[in-house]
């Protein structure tokens, strides 16, 4: 079998022209524009690049969008006050803080400061709660980018077995709960995985679907997958190469040519779920300001 590859890229910017679409009516009966706020705390490479793309996206889709740059000796009384001057601007409809941050600042504190409404990422505990008993919440964007995905190529998920490889709280523990939940897509068998997995090609091996969150290169090989299985790759891994201009080259969690031989469905690194979780944090960032979660 040769795998039909899944367009992330192509699939996100079609989602990106029907919220500009929805955003220029708001405009035209004189509603509100929706606004995301982003802080990045320091200078790292990939977090820079991740949230100019955020802020890129905002634009095309005709949202109001606020940068806030902090330098990464920002102490924590410092990054949560900036927290509790976004959860009272009525003005910002949803924001996201950049993670990883750095080392003396605590994540999960972090997190916790963010005003679950305006939690446009879906990590706070009350979204991640509310996701896993299936009640209205912001989802996770990845997770959700990918639901979008299964769903927009008609991917066929009831009783299928389903393995997530990796167990972080923004992409694998949600993903597996999300995909085991009622409805469509969903009502999968999951199985998720982790580097305590005792043998992970025997659990691959048996996976209609695959979901690879692990960030390591190249990690799933052909020999880890059945015949026909759907494939999506997580993964966005920073290879060096001295040939590519910027000295490295992304690279997915999976060895993307053997195993599209192989798989039905494949989503390319880059170009697949890169895009779609930036869509998926518009979509949020779009509710948000219509009050759709929380009224
Ligand atoms: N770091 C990696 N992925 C994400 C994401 O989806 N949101 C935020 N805030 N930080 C990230």
């Amino acid at each position: 079998m040769s795998a039909k590859i899944i367009d992330g890229k192509g699939l996100a910017n079609t989602i990106k022209d029907e919220i500009r679409e929805e955003v220029e009516r708001i405009k035209e009966r004189g509603g509100k524009i929706p606004h995301l706020a982003a802080v990045l705390v320091g200078e790292n490479p990939a977090s820079q690049s991740y949230v100019r793309n955020k802020v890129r996206s905002c634009e095309q889709c005709g949202f109001q969008s606020t940068l806030i740059r902090k330098p990464a000796i920002i102490t924590q009384p410092q990054l949560l006050a900036v927290i509790d001057e976004l959860n009272k601007d009525e003005e910002i409809d949803g924001f996201i803080v950049q993670l990883p941050l750095p080392d003396h600042i605590d994540e999960e504190l972090v997190t916790l400061a963010i005003d679950p409404k305006k939690d446009v990422d879906g990590f706070h505990p009350v979204n991640f709660g509310r996701m896993a008993l299936g009640l209205p919440s912001y989802l996770p964007a990845t997770p959700n980018g990918i639901l979008e995905m299964l769903k927009r190529y008609n991917i066929e998920t009831s009783g299928k077995h389903c393995v997530v490889v990796g167990r972080s709280n923004i992409v694998g523990k949600p993903m597996s709960i999300l995909l085991a939940g009622k409805g469509y897509p969903g009502n999968c068998t999951v199985t998720l995985t982790h580097s305590r997995t005792k043998d992970l090609k025997a659990e691959t091996l048996r996976a209609d679907i695959i979901i690879m969150a692990l960030g390591k290169a190249n990690f799933l090989t052909a020999d880890m997958v059945k015949e026909g299985a759907v494939v999506i790759d997580v993964g966005i891994n920073r290879v060096d190469d001295v040939t590519a201009k910027r000295g490295y080259r992304l690279k997915g969690d999976v060895d993307y040519d053997a195993v599209a031989a192989k798989a039905s469905y494949i989503t390319p690194v880059p170009g697949g779920v890169g895009p779609m979780t930036v869509a998926s944090l518009l979509m949020n960032t779009l509710r948000a300001s219509k009050k759709e979660v929380y009224g």
